[in-house]
């Protein structure tokens, strides 16, 4: 795409990943492609922030060329080692030997243990500056957001927040801004980036925006390393972080199920109602045939969760397992939920899903629903009050 001058004298110099379908192996599916965001800063002194992945380190570094010879770079910034960020700084350290790294304490212990070559690493800490010239870097350590190492970059005189993972989505988008872009997509993937990745980090993510907002910075842009960059509406990702990261809930519910002859989709659909005539916002996904990332990123701000499965084998079927595993993973807050589901001898599917809801924090508030093989019209009349009890508690 070519170098974008996004503030006097900053350049985004990154990386349009058009096709990337599975982020970091099976576990985050990016349907639209992601970007890798970079960003040199001109001033007397040249610094880059951020790097790309290793695929797409000539791409940078011919973006790069566009402004100035890499060579001529005197400082980089490692805010996350993450190899989506970091994978190029091999091919990046080949003109510049001898430029100064930066990055958290965290960061060199990482870095050191990705890339094995003798660099000039510096360790920075919360407050720490370094002056360009005119410019100036300042930075703020954010530690498990989402990384050990992660650490954001401020550029006061820009009032220019880099943030790197932080406010970020997998976006990719010929059109580097917020106001360039549909807001609700943005927002989408926004939702999508922290319920799937920083959820388990909501009260350190409105502790850091907290410590942000003391230190005093004036921000009137956010550039994260993934995804659009919000120029026009900085305030609006910030507020949805500060209502994301309190775990903040809505009167809403999802249910996730599986089948395999129908009649736990019949339990489901009949609860679904339940809920609905109590005037719950409500969500439908079969595990099997819904992106557990999409699943997960409703579950952010509902307040129930419900499971369902029928037993096979005494236990559950596999693919509300998988989803149940990844939920627990990110334990999510101030949740109600509730399992039901079909079986024919022994049972089992009902009692696993229950205890791994526990396992994962969500408060169980009615006891599971279980009904032999094919549910009658009274067994449906049940599980429609049973949706509807619980819709009261949303
Ligand atoms: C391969 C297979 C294994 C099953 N294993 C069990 C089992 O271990 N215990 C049990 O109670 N029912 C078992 N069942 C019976 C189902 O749970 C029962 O047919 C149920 O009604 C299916 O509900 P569904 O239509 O929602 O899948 C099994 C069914 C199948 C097809």
């Amino acid at each position: 795409m070519g170098a974008v001058e996004i503030k006097k004298g900053v350049y985004w110099v990154g990386a349009i990943d058009w096709d990337i379908r599975h982020f970091h192996g099976p576990s985050y599916h990016t349907h639209k492609g992601t970007t890798y965001n970079a960003y040199l800063i001109i001033d007397e002194k040249v610094a880059l922030v951020d790097i790309v992945d290793a695929h797409f380190a000539e791409e940078m570094l011919e973006n790069i060329r566009q402004v100035i010879d890499p060579s001529k770079i005197d400082y980089v910034v490692v805010n996350h080692v993450e190899p989506d960020h970091s994978g190029g700084f091999p091919k990046l350290m080949e003109y510049i030997p001898n430029a100064k790294v930066f990055c958290s304490k965290n960061g060199k212990d990482a870095m050191m243990h990705h890339y094995f070559g003798d660099y000039q690493y510096e360790v920075v800490k919360t407050g720490d500056i370094i002056r360009l010239g005119e410019k100036t870097i300042q930075f703020i350590e954010a530690p498990m957001l989402h990384w050990p190492d992660s650490m954001f970059s401020y550029i006061a005189e820009e009032a220019l927040l880099l943030p790197n993972d932080a406010f970020g989505q997998h976006l990719a988008s010929s059109k580097l801004f917020d106001d360039e872009n549909d807001l609700c997509e943005v927002m989408e993937e926004a939702k999508k980036y922290f319920a799937n990745i920083l959820m388990p980090f909501g009260p350190l993510v409105v502790k850091k925006i907290e410590e942000i907002m003391k230190m005093g910075l004036k921000i009137d842009m956010i550039a994260p390393s993934h995804g659009i960059i919000w120029r026009s509406n900085p305030e609006k990702i910030i507020e949805k972080y500060m209502q994301w990261g309190h775990g903040t809930v809505e009167r809403k519910a999802v249910v996730v199920y599986d089948t395999m002859w129908h009649s736990t989709e019949k339990m489901a659909r009949a609860i679904v109602e339940g809920l609905v005539s109590e005037g719950v916002a409500t969500r439908l996904y079969r595990a099997s045939v819904t992106d557990v990332n999409d699943i997960i990123t409703e579950i952010l701000d509902a307040k129930a969760v419900l499971v369902a499965s029928s037993t096979i084998n005494n236990t559950m079927i596999p693919h509300v397992a998988h989803f149940l595993e990844e939920l627990m993973g990110l334990r999510p807050r101030h949740k109600i939920g509730a399992a039901f589901g079909s079986y024919g001898w022994g049972k089992g599917a009902v009692a696993n899903i229950e205890k791994k809801l526990k396992e994962t924090g969500i408060q169980l508030v009615k006891e599971g629903l279980e009904i032999k093989y094919v549910p009658t019209e009274e067994h449906l009349k049940a599980c429609f009050e049973y949706g509807k009890e619980i819709g009261k508690m949303i």
